[in-house]
């Protein structure tokens, strides 16, 4: 969602906000704006659209300057729009957020009463307008930004510059993420650490209600109280913002080839010659009697797929719900209780709210990509998934390796359970570690799903189906496709296909069927059968001895063979490429696919 980043230099600003800007274009946004100071004055250039158009209009009418804030826009209030687009501008204060003011409207009826008229539909421009009313109160920058905190509510990260105030930049952080630095006579304001890691390789990262006052000379941090504080300053890795796509067209190509890396990285990091060693203390399960597991999208599905290993392997019972209904449903959670939040960004608003729902009844666990976001660090601990960077909107690598780290937890707990003997389990680590290799086997029928794909483009609807593990895994399938082709798309339990979507099936609607060889392979194909005496035209999914046991699909796409419970971290691939090659005929924006944003920073 909306990024932002903020410099005071002694060089000229604008290229460089705009390049930051440019590494934090994968978090998905619709305009985007620049505001400098130049010559003591404000001034800004807003335009909609990718990055191109803002990087245009700077050709055309250049903005000079040495303090700068700059912002990528994922509507919210108000359409994309140029008037929309931040920086807001309100006399002397210019401002950039990421995030939601929910009290925006009584704010701004407020304001109207006092003849501070907004120009734009967005709950931004309030905080400007709110700000400049005091400074017109006469109060200075801080004093100003001060007071505004306390009227605003809701989640946000902020930037702040002022129009006279060449040396001066506010930042403040509550619910959305956001980081500063200072260092040689300058000063830094970002998302991300993606955004800054060429400027800098130290951040601070803002703690909740934090706000920071920056000058080319000082930073000085207070906390939601007003309370001056000392928050520390983390390395960032060298090449934190040198992610390229070597050699891919796309962002999502790339991460989908890197997954046999990446996953061995990530078992290597858990598994044991014969045992899994997880990270610092591990996990305690002597007392865990309930696991319940939270989060949105993508890692969603993984923690469905993780509660069939849970509840088969460790037989553990496992709660699992999208982040959005579990904060919202007032849950009991009974003793013994540990909580998993799984989040790529570790950022996701609804997800950060669930683990604070939890957080004073359970044990609560982060399985997280990004290691300092704010999920893994309010978390009691945090799990790392090692995917490196993700930066195509759709999730791929970090789906793969959320379900390695879930598969090191699961096994974990069945031996601390006992129920898995020490042979079993060693068993289980062996096979885990040969995925990697066999995913590289997947990604070798990519010319087949190329040309499947080609024809599925051409549907108006689409159907996944699976059993048992393979349910969450024709979700994820469904979901993948239609987020990055636009293509309307439904997952489907297997068993559900006569009490509802089979009255859909006809020769336009193709259905994708995730079936290994497995005890639960015959049920499926009976299904396929019900689908195929209908007219209905079947892409079946399984390795060798299944496509060899049936007849009459449409087309077929062979995967290795492997254990039942561990294939959902193989049929991942297919899931992911056809809807990687139904979105390349379809011409659509793979990795930025409109609408849609890689970390969901508000409500
Ligand atoms: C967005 C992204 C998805 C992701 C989901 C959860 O919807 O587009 O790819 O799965 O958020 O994000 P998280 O960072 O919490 O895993």
């Amino acid at each position: 969602m909306c990024g932002i980043v903020g410099i005071l230099a002694d060089y000229e600003v604008s290229p460089v906000i705009l390049e930051a800007l440019r590494r934090l274009e994968y978090r998905g946004y619709d305009s985007a704006g620049i505001a400098t100071i130049h010559d003591g004055h404000l001034d800004r250039r807003r335009a909609v659209g990718k990055l191109r158009s803002l990087s245009d209009h700077l050709v055309h009418d250049p903005l000079p300057g040495r303090s700068g804030i700059g912002h990528t826009r994922w509507a919210t209030h108000g359409k994309p729009s140029k008037i929309n687009a931040h920086p807001h501008r309100a006399g002397p204060v210019a401002v950039v957020h990421n995030g939601i003011i929910e009290n925006f409207a009584a704010l701004r009826a407020e304001l109207r009463a006092r003849n501070y008229g907004p120009e734009s539909e967005t709950d931004t421009e309030t905080i400007a307008l709110l700000c400049q009313s005091f400074m017109d109160d006469g109060l200075d920058p801080q004093e100003a930004v001060a007071r505004t905190l306390d009227r605003i509510e809701g989640a946000f990260a902020l930037a702040f510059l002022f129009d006279g105030e060449d040396d001066l930049m506010i930042a403040a952080r509550r619910g959305s993420p956001l980081a500063v630095a200072h260092a040689g006579g300058e000063a830094f304001v970002g998302s991300d650490a993606i955004a800054l890691a060429p400027l800098t390789d130290r951040l601070i990262y803002l703690e909740e209600g934090d706000w920071a006052v920056l000058t080319r000379a000082s930073c000085r941090i207070f906390d939601a109280m007003g309370t001056a504080v000392d928050r520390p300053e983390t390395r960032i890795a060298e090449t934190a913002g040198r992610v390229e796509k070597g050699g891919h067209r796309h962002w999502m190509a790339k991460e989908i080839h890197e997954q046999p890396a990446v996953l061995d990285i990530c078992l290597n990091r858990y598994l044991g010659a014969d045992a899994v060693t997880l990270p610092g203390d591990g996990i305690d399960f002597t007392d865990v009697r309930r696991v319940v597991m939270v989060a949105c999208g993508t890692a969603y599905y993984a923690c469905h797929v993780a509660k069939y290993w849970f509840e088969a392997l460790a037989r553990l019972p496992v709660e699992i719900d999208v982040a959005s209904e579990f904060r919202y449903r007032e849950p009991p959670l009974e003793e013994g209780t540990l909580a998993i939040f799984v989040s790529q960004s570790g950022e996701t608003a609804d997800t950060l709210a669930a683990l604070r729902y939890c957080k004073a009844q359970a044990r609560t666990l982060a399985v997280v990509n990004v290691e300092t976001s704010s999920i893994a660090r309010e978390a009691d601990a945090a799990f790392p998934i090692l995917a490196g960077a993700e930066i195509g909107v759709a999730s791929t690598k970090a789906f793969t390796c959320q379900l390695a780290v879930l598969a090191a937890i699961a096994l974990s707990a069945a031996a601390a359970r006992r129920t898995l003997a020490p042979d079993a389990t060693a068993e289980h680590v062996a096979t885990l570690r040969k995925m990697p290799a066999l995913l590289s086997q997947a990604l070798q029928s990519e010319d087949r799903m190329e040309d499947i794909a080609r024809t599925l483009s051409e549907a108006r609807d689409i159907l996944f189906l699976g059993r048992g593990a393979m349910f969450p895994m024709a979700l994820e399938g469904a979901l993948k496709l239609k987020e990055i082709s636009y293509i309307h798309a439904e997952g489907y339990a297997s068993g559900e296909l006569k009490h509802g979507p089979i009255a859909l099936v006809d020769e336009s609607v193709p259905v994708i069927v995730f079936a290994p060889s497995d005890p639960l392979f015959g049920k499926t194909v009976s299904n396929m059968q019900e689908v195929m005496a209908r007219g209905g035209r079947v892409v079946l999914v399984s390795d060798a001895k299944g496509l060899r046991s049936v007849d009459g699909a449409w087309a077929e796409i062979e995967v290795p063979a492997v254990p039942a419970i561990w294939a959902p971290l193989l049929y991942a691939v297919p899931a992911q490429l056809l809807a990687y090659y139904t979105a390349i005929a379809k011409g659509t924006d793979v990795d930025q696919p409109r609408n849609l944003a890689k970390s969901v920073t508000v409500e």
